[in-house]
C-alpha cells in the first residue's frame, strides 16, 4: 500500500502527524520536516510556496497516495499554488479547511484565531470562516512567542502563563464563545489555555479533525489500508541537529528517528 505524506516547516507537524498514525494505525506515513527554513511563520508567501512546492515533488516521488500539509503556516500562503500545480497528481488536505468546517458548524457568535505572523497575514482563517458562517465576527492575533516557547519547553509555567495571559488577556477576546489554535504548535498548551478561559470557551486545534478529514477521503477513494502496517513511517528532515530529535518527543509524545535529507541540496 502507498504511504501518506505529512510535510510541515518544522518538527511541529508531527502533532498532526500522530493523530493520523492514532486514528489510522495500518498506514504508513512518510514524514518531512523542512528544518532548514525553520520558521516558516516569518518567511514571505513566495518562499513559503516554493518551498512547499518542493516538498509535494519530493513526496510524490516517494509514492504518496495523499499529502497533507501538517503546517498551518504553509497551507495558509501555498495551497491555492499546490491545487494548481498538482491538480489531478495527487490529494491534497491542509489543516485550515478541517478545523474552519468544525468551528463554522457550532453557529458561533463570536471566535478568536491566534497563529503565526503569516497565517494571521493571510487573513484565511477570517475569509474561510466567514464564507461559511457570513455572520460570525472573528478576532484574528499573530502569536509569534508561542512556537519558541513551546519549542524550549516553557509549557505549564509562569513564563508560559504570562505569555498567554499577555496575549489573550487582550479586550478583543473577553466575549469570545471559541478559539482555534491555528498552528501545530499549540495543541500542546492547549490545556494551560483552557484553564487561562476558564473553562468559558471552546478550544480548538487542528489535529483530531485533520486526521478525521485524511480518513474520510481515504475511504471515499478506496485508499485505505487494511491489516497490519506494511512499512515503517518515515521521518525526514532538511537539516539535522541533536535538539530537532529530543523535540520529537514533545510533538510526537515519543522520541522518533530522523533521517538527514535535504531535498534542497
Ligand atoms: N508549523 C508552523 C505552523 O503551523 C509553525 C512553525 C513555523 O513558523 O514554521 O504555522
Amino acid at each position: 500500500m502507498q504511504p501518506i505524506g505529512v510535510f510541515d516547516s518544522g518538527i511541529g507537524g508531527l502533532t498532526v502527524a500522530h493523530a493520523i498514525v492514532e486514528r489510522l494505525p495500518s498506514e504508513s506515513l512518510i514524514y518531512y520536516g523542512d528544518t532548514a527554513h525553520l520558521p516558516y511563520g516569518d518567511k514571505s508567501p513566495a518562499a513559503i510556496r516554493q518551498y512547499s512546492v518542493g516538498i509535494v515533488h519530493f513526496l510524490l516521488e516517494k509514492g504518496c497516495k495523499l499529502i497533507v500539509v501538517a503546517c498551518n503556516t504553509a497551507s495558509s500562503a501555498a495551497f491555492d499554488t499546490l491545487n494548481d500545480y498538482f491538480r489531478g497528481r495527487v490529494q491534497l488536505i491542509t489543516v485550515v479547511d478541517p478545523l474552519v468546517r468544525a468551528v463554522a458548524a457550532q453557529n458561533y457568535r463570536k471566535v478568536g484565531v491566534i497563529a503565526t505572523k503569516a497565517t494571521i497575514q493571510s487573513g484565511i482563517y477570517e475569509q474561510q470562516l466567514r464564507a461559511l458562517d457570513p455572520g460570525l465576527e472573528v478576532v484574528s492575533l499573530a502569536t509569534p512567542l508561542l512556537v519558541p516557547m513551546i519549542e524550549e519547553g516553557f509549557i505549564h509555567n509562569r513564563i508560559s502563563n504570562d505569555v498567554i495571559e499577555s496575549y489573550l488577556g487582550r479586550p478583543e477576546f473577553a466575549d469570545i464563545e471559541a478559539l482555534l489554535l491555528a498552528c501545530t504548535h499549540y495543541p500542546l498548551i492547549r490545556p494551560e489555555i483552557e484553564a487561562f478561559f476558564g473553562g468559558k470557551v471552546a478550544v480548538y486545534d487542528s489535529k483530531e479533525v485533520t486526521a478525521r478529514a485524511v480518513h474520510e477521503a481515504l475511504s471515499r477513494h478506496g485508499l485505505l489500508a487494511t491489516g497490519a502496517r506494511s512499512e515503517a513511517h518515515r521521518f525526514y528532515v532538511s537539516d539535522h541537529t541533536p535538539s530537532f530529535e529530543d523535540t520529537t518527543k514533545l510533538f510526537y509524545g515519543a522520541e522518533v528517528h530522523l533521517e538527514h535529507l535535504n531535498i534542497w541540496a
